[in-house]
Order: C-alpha cells, then structure tokens, then sequence
C-alpha cells in the first residue's frame, strides 16, 4: 500500500487531539472515522473540526467548497468495531498506559493484520503498545503537535518491532497531510517533550521560587528567545495535567533528578487548574 492508497481512516479520541487529527485527515480527502466513549465528546469534537475549518476559510487557507467537503467525510459512533476496514486507525485517547492497551488489544481483533496502526501519544512507548497486537511491525508513533491543522510537526516514533515499511508509509502519509515528518527511537519523551518539558518545568520552579511573574517569564521567552508563546501559556494550553505526566515519565523512565516535577505543577493539578480546557491554569481564560 502506498499513502495514497489510503481511502479510509478511523481515530479513537475527539478531544484537542483526536479532533485535529481527523480534521487534517478529512481535508487531505480521506473518509474519517472519528469514535469515543460518549456523544456528547463527537458532538464536541466535530464543532470544533467545524469551527477550525471556518476559521481557515475566514483566512483564505482552504476554499469553502473543500471545507464542506472535509466535513462531509467526518463520519463518528462510539464504537471501535465501526473501524473496521480502516487502512490506518490513529489513536488518541487519554494518555493512560492502561487505556490505550486496552484500546490496542480490542482494535487488533478487529482490524484486518495489515491495518496500521498510530498513537499519537505524547510519552507512552510504542514498543509496549504494540506488544498488546498481533503483528507489531504495524505499529508507530504519529505525534502530531497542538493545534494540528496548523503546527506542521509530525514526530514519526519506531517501536523495536516498528516495520520499515510502516515508518516508510506513515511519513509519506503525514506528507499527504501537508505535515514534516521526522523519524525518531522510541524512547521516554522522544525528542519534542524530552527537550520542551524540562524548560517548561524550569519555568514553573521560576515562577513558584518568585523570580518573576507569569507574564514576565513568558514575555522573556517570547521576545528574548523568539518562542510564538511563553511556556507558561503553551502549558496552558497542552494542559497542566498532560504536563505532569510527561514529566513524571521522563523522571520515571530515565531515572534522573533533573527531570522531577516541580511542586507548583502537581500542586495546581490537584486544585484542578489545567489549563485552558478548565478555563484556568496559570492564566484565566473565558468561558470560550
Ligand atoms: N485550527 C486551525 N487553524 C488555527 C487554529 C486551529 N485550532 N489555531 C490557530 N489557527 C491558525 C489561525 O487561523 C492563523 O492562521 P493564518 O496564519 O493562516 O492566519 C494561525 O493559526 C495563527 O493563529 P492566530 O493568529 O489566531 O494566533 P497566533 O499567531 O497567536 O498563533 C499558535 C497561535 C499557532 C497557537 C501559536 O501561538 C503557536 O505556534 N504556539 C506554539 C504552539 C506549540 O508549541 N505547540 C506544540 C505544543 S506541544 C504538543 O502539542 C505536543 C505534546 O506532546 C505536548
């Protein structure tokens, strides 16, 4: 199979992610399937595919016409057995080592052995993953980065069973896409979250120590470093919980102090401070 083969896709997650992966799947005009746990997460996830499109109209980006169509190739249900018949199934569920297994295990029964299949996590290893499916040479990292339809990152992972025919076809696949796909190992935090969560962590540790404010922190950055947002707002907006985690796994997985989670990050996740999905995290944010 080459990439563009690919006629039909599913994604397991609606959420930020999930919905920004079948949005960039649908415009490169490949049927969708979009499937989790409840309908009010589908009815969620497609307004938002929804909205993104109208806002690359707006900007001349996409045509309308293209945008209808994108959307008319989004179909969703909150089973995974309606994935079958996919060529690629990219999941992007919670990331819980223990929900995505389980996700893997049920989708090997029922997706043909030369089905793909992609997680878009964020710090889990590919390697343990594929080994809940039969034929784990058909398994990789697709990392997309947030907003998908506009960051232009595909982080390409190989698990140790990852196929070279996989990882030819999935870059070719985030080509399609209008993404750059770069290939990396698979190990804790690959390469994004390995290098961007310590600064965002050091950033934390700046502001809980008092050497300067939220604003002025990513002020620093942003115009000191060139960075589009201060690390602060750029946590905000990856979520403060998806943070703690990435970094308790870099800590975990490679043993080293130098990647602990400073106290102010678990302390504003156990207030439920997250980010911008609760409206609050180290800024506030609107009801929108
Ligand atoms: N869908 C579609 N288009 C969107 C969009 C979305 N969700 N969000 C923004 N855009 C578009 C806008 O329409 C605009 O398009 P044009 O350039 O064609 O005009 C463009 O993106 C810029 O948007 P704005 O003018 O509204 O805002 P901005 O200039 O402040 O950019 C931003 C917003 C793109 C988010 C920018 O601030 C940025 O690049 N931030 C850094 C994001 C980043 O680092 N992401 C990676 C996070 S790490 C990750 O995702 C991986 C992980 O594992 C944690």
């Amino acid at each position: 199979m080459k990439a563009e083969d690919i006629r039909r896709a599913g994604v397991v997650g609606a959420g930020t992610m999930g919905n920004g992966i079948a949005h960039v799947l649908a415009l490169a005009g490949i049927a969708t399937h979009l499937v989790d746990v409840d309908d009010a997460a589908l009815e969620q996830g497609i307004a938002t595919i929804r909205k993104n499109l109208e806002r690359q109209v707006a900007r001349q980006a996409v045509a309308e016409a293209e945008a209808e169509a994108a959307l008319a190739r989004v179909e969703s249900s909150t089973s995974l057995e309606d994935l079958a018949g996919s060529q690629i199934v990219v999941e992007a569920a919670p990331e819980r080592a223990d929900i995505k297994a389980r996700i893997f295990e049920e989708l090997s029964g029922i997706l043909d052995p030369g089905t793909l299949l992609a997680s878009n996590t964020s710090s889990i290893a590919i390697t343990g993953l594929a080994s809940h499916v039969a034929h784990p040479e058909r398994v990789i990292g697709m990392h997309f980065m947030n907003p998908v339809p506009v960051m232009r990152l595909v982080e390409v992972i190989r698990g140790l069973e990852t196929s070279d025919g996989t990882t030819a076809l999935v870059m070719e696949l985030s080509r399609r896409l209008g993404k750059t796909p770069v290939e990396v190992s698979d190990y804790p935090g690959f390469v994004s979250n390995r290098v961007l969560m310590p600064m965002i962590n050091e950033a934390i540790f700046c502001l809980m120590e008092g050497v300067a404010t939220p604003e002025a922190i990513d002020t620093v950055m942003k115009l000191g470093m060139n960075h589009p947002m201060g690390p602060l707002a750029l946590a905000d907006l990856i979520g403060l919980d998806t943070c703690l985690h990435i970094c308790e796994v870099l800590h975990a997985e490679l043993g080293d102090d130098k990647y602990r989670p400073c106290p102010l990050l678990r302390k504003y996740v156990a207030a439920g401070r997250l980010g911008r999905k609760t409206g609050r995290g180290f800024y506030e944010y609107g009801d929108g």
